[in-house]
């Protein structure tokens, strides 16, 4: 069906929520409390919008869209309300965005400079509040930034309903807060830092490190376990120094992360960032490697199916028998998204029919004069005794072995993985290019 927003007609689907439909349709509408995966909660007042037939102002969060809905979120009228609500919310906040972490993305910074931009009423002292509240898990709080929005809240009650936080005191009393002598403490708890839509609350991982201005994104996939959450990748290269991940955040997928990533996840970003060191071997004793008799090679099942299939074609032109085991944690998964398997592709390796049989693999391994290694976690940490082992790697390998081939890690590649429920899905480079060349370069190109 039809509404009329801003006079502009805009197709939607009955039943659905008027903000929705803004949003989804990139019509500004100012929100704190709105959230789309943890839905609405009509507390912020922010959402107001004028409804053809209606006397007053209503809030988004809260219309329900029907044929011939006419709503207007611009004019004289909304942007008073907005404005009036906005220095209701602003009333006791210290306004340091210089010094806060949030700043560059913060909805209370971007609302005052598009509808506030007054000087303060106020003319008796703001109210204090705490400041450098560690809340566990890694979170910190300022709750004088704190806009009441309830989504920390809301997040802990209804999403892992482990209900760590709540809202204590009353009036401009009113903060966010843990009871005493406990923690926020769940694998999830970082997803409250991305939903706060101000500075109040921060990551001590991530605080203080960056300006969000200087960071590029770019689109990918999480490859800590079989989920593949999609997240954006935050980086920078200054002109003293390389390219650096500073952070994953989640990118909305309705089908498989919502908007929310795990913890371990979220955090795995580190190891994107460990310099590798090469030790080539020259190419003459190479080549004498390659004509070893029994070559056996293992490919990480998180390597994209383009890196899976370079490996697999390359394995077919040397005679080279190719395995692929899964990551299995059986301590790692959950009822939500974390799997116990921690392998980004495994779904990849079954398709490519590549053998992830254990037992074949530690019966050819036995018998191999040289094996091949395609980042695969369990030959970085196994010392084989008596056989010459090469590395293709993005991490550091701490064994002794005969050479070690630096390549490219996820986050300077694009390519597709399938998830655990078999859905398919792209991720992208980030600009930057790699000091390690990708590994279907080195393959391709340099056979
Ligand atoms: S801490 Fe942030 S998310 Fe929690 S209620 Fe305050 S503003 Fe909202
Ligand atoms: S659930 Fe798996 S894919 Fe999702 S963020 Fe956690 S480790 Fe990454
Ligand atoms: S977003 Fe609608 S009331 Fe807060």
């Amino acid at each position: 069906m039809k509404i009329i927003v801003d006079n502009i007609p805009i197709e939607c689907q009955e039943g659905e929520l008027l903000i929705d439909v803004l949003i989804n349709n990139s019509v500004e509408i100012p929100h704190f409390c709105y959230q789309q995966d943890l839905g609405a909660d009509g507390n912020c007042r922010m959402c107001m919008v004028e409804i053809k037939g209606q006397k007053r102002p209503q809030i988004a969060c809260n219309t329900f869209v029907c044929e011939g809905l006419e709503a207007s979120t611009k004019g004289k009228n909304i942007n008073e309300v907005q404005r009036s609500i906005l220095e209701l919310e602003l009333l006791n906040h210290p306004v340091d965005c210089p010094i806060c972490d949030q700043a560059g993305e913060c909805k209370l910074q971007d609302y005052y400079m598009n509808y506030g931009l007054y000087e303060s009423h106020l003319s008796t002292p703001k109210t204090k509040k705490g400041k450098h509240i560690e809340l566990g898990s890694g979170v910190m709080l300022d709750q004088e930034r704190c806009v009441l929005c309830m989504r920390c809240v809301r997040f802990t009650t209804s999403i892992t309903k482990t209900g760590e936080l709540g809202v204590i005191g009353r009036g401009d009393n009113a903060r966010v807060a843990v009871a005493p002598n406990h923690a926020l403490n769940n694998p999830y708890a970082l997803n409250v830092v991305e939903l706060c839509p101000v500075g109040a609350l921060t990551s001590k991982d991530f605080r203080f490190k960056q300006r969000v201005w200087f960071l590029d994104s770019s689109k990918s996939i999480c490859h800590g376990c079989s989920r593949g959450c999609n997240i954006f990748i935050d980086y920078n290269e200054t002109k003293y120094s390389d390219e650096k991940v500073y952070r994953f955040r989640s990118r909305r997928n309705k089908e498989i992360n919502l908007s929310f990533l795990c913890d371990f996840g979220r955090l795995s970003y580190k190891e994107l960032n460990e310099k590798v060191i090469s030790t080539p071997l020259p190419m003459e004793i190479l080549k004498d490697l390659f004509k070893s008799e029994k070559k056996v090679a293992m490919v990480s099942p998180s390597m994209s199916l383009q890196q899976l299939q370079s490996v697999q074609t390359f394995c077919k032109n040397h005679e080279i028998e190719l395995f692929s085991l899964p990551y299995i944690d059986e301590s790692f998964g959950d009822d939500w998204l974390k799997t116990n398997d921690k392998s980004a592709n495994f779904a990849g390796v079954k398709e490519l029919n590549i053998n992830s049989s254990k037992e074949e693999f530690e019966n050819s391994l036995e018998n191999a004069n040289l094996i091949i290694n395609f980042d695969h976690t369990l030959l970085k940490e196994r010392e084989i005794k008596d056989k010459k082992v090469i590395h293709f790697t993005t991490t550091n390998i701490k064994i002794p072995s005969e050479a070690v081939f630096a390549i490219a890690n996820f986050a300077h590649e694009s390519g597709t993985l399938i998830n655990c429920d078999g859905l398919r899905q792209e991720f992208y480079a980030s600009k930057y290019k790699s000091e390690a060349p990708r590994l279907t370069e080195l393959l391709e190109k340099r056979p």
